[in-house]
């Protein structure tokens, strides 16, 4: 059977399409007042004082590291459950991750181990709101400020999460979105920087392009700049920004259509037997945004996850795992640092054990009772 409920489908539209269409009818496609726009958008929707749109997530996270003149020597506390990119952008800078494991309940980063990992070589700490449930982000700012670190949110999977009602990425000193495309909400390729320091701001504008002095507009004489930093071209074109203007205005339908999604699929998956499902809380406190829901299968089942996934994808049903390893894992990590598996059993059994299921606003709550009817079938047929 082919897949007709897709793990993740990027929704854009005829105002994606025409608002692409009228950039390439013009003569400006990079430069021009599209990127200016989008980060207005998306600082009026995150309330942050401050946005710089950038090429991807993980340009942006390692904009921010090179900007803060991270280098050889210093430590980054990064989780271990997370996507690659997360470590990948203190390591281009020199610097080392040093990887804490996840809590077993929601695979957000084990606040608890944080302070155990400092050394006097700590310069950061990343965290990672994972699946878009957000980290209490109060209590990692007060372990932040006791040792003076930055701290860096990665908001790949948070757009709409909050945290007391602030949304995040404004908890810690920067947050680090995505728009890549089945995010929440997508440029194709892109991404987005909030913080509430305007210093640091135009710090990251200069860097992103090149550390040129003068914006394109800026220039007396056209081709005449000087360069006063080292720097990137990590720029947002017209075109990806134009579909992030459109993307906005959807942003809100496509947050309620995942948390309609998730809370049928949360009942209809209850009272299943051979797994559990991560919890995405959504109260006073914590608000997530739900990127997709996370099964974690007994461990007795672990070894069957790829029988159970191909056995999904027969019935239609696209899944995915987030994430594939622990990020110490990693061949990259493993053969670089050395790896001690014992030092993250929560991680290793979210990425051993774990499928992914999709909660996207292609689909309705109709798929969410086929996906949990199919899942409790598939795997009740393979309990012993
Ligand atoms: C947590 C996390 N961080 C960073 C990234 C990388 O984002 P980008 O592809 O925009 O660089 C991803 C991508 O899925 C992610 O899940």
């Amino acid at each position: 059977m082919t897949t007709q409920i897709h793990f993740g489908r990027p929704l854009v539209g005829d105002e994606e399409r025409a608002a692409v269409m009228k950039v390439m009818e013009g003569p400006i496609l990079v430069h021009g007042p599209l990127a200016g726009e989008f980060e207005a958008a998306f600082a009026a929707f995150t309330g942050a004082p401050h946005a710089v749109a950038v090429s991807s997530c993980t340009a942006g996270m390692h904009l921010i590291w090179f900007a803060l003149g991270l280098k050889p020597g210093d430590e980054v506390i990064v989780p271990a459950m997370t996507h690659v990119a997360t470590a990948h952008t203190v390591e281009l800078t020199g610097a080392k991750p040093v990887f804490v494991d996840a809590e077993d309940k929601t695979g957000n980063i084990d606040i608890g181990a944080i302070e155990a990992a400092i050394t006097p070589r700590t310069r950061g700490i990343a965290v990672v709101h994972y699946l878009g449930v957000p980290v209490d982000m109060p209590k990692v700012a007060a372990i932040a400020k006791k040792h003076n670190l930055f701290l860096l949110e990665d908001c790949a999977l948070a757009p709409g999460a909050r945290i007391d009602g602030v949304h995040a990425g404004l908890h810690g000193d920067c947050g680090v979105f995505s728009f890549y495309p089945v995010k929440h909400l997508t440029t194709a390729e892109g991404g987005m920087i909030i913080l509430k320091d305007g210093e640091l701001a135009k710090k990251l504008r200069l860097v992103k392009a090149f550390g040129v002095d003068r914006t394109h507009g800026e220039r007396k004489v056209p081709g005449v700049y000087d360069t006063v930093a080292l720097g990137f071209n990590y720029r947002m074109s017209e075109i990806h920004a134009a579909i992030g203007i459109e993307q906005m205005k959807k942003l809100q339908g496509f947050l309620d259509a995942r948390k309609a999604n998730f809370v049928a699929l949360e009942q209809a998956l209850a009272g299943g037997k051979g797994y559990r499902l991560l919890p995405q809380p959504d109260d006073g406190h914590l608000q997530s945004c739900h990127y997709c829901a996370v099964i974690v299968l007994d461990d007795a089942l672990i070894a069957r996850r790829p029988d159970i996934m191909a056995a999904l994808g027969e019935r239609g049903i696209g899944t995915s795992v987030y994430y594939p390893q622990p990020v110490p894992r990693m061949t990259y990590y493993r053969e670089k640092y050395g790896y001690e598996g014992a030092k993250y059993p929560n991680a290793t059994r979210i990425s051993d054990g774990g499928i992914a299921l999709p909660v996207g606003p292609h689909l309705n709550t109709d798929d969410m009772k086929t996906i949990a009817d199919n899942v409790k079938t598939v795997i009740k047929d393979l309990i012993p």
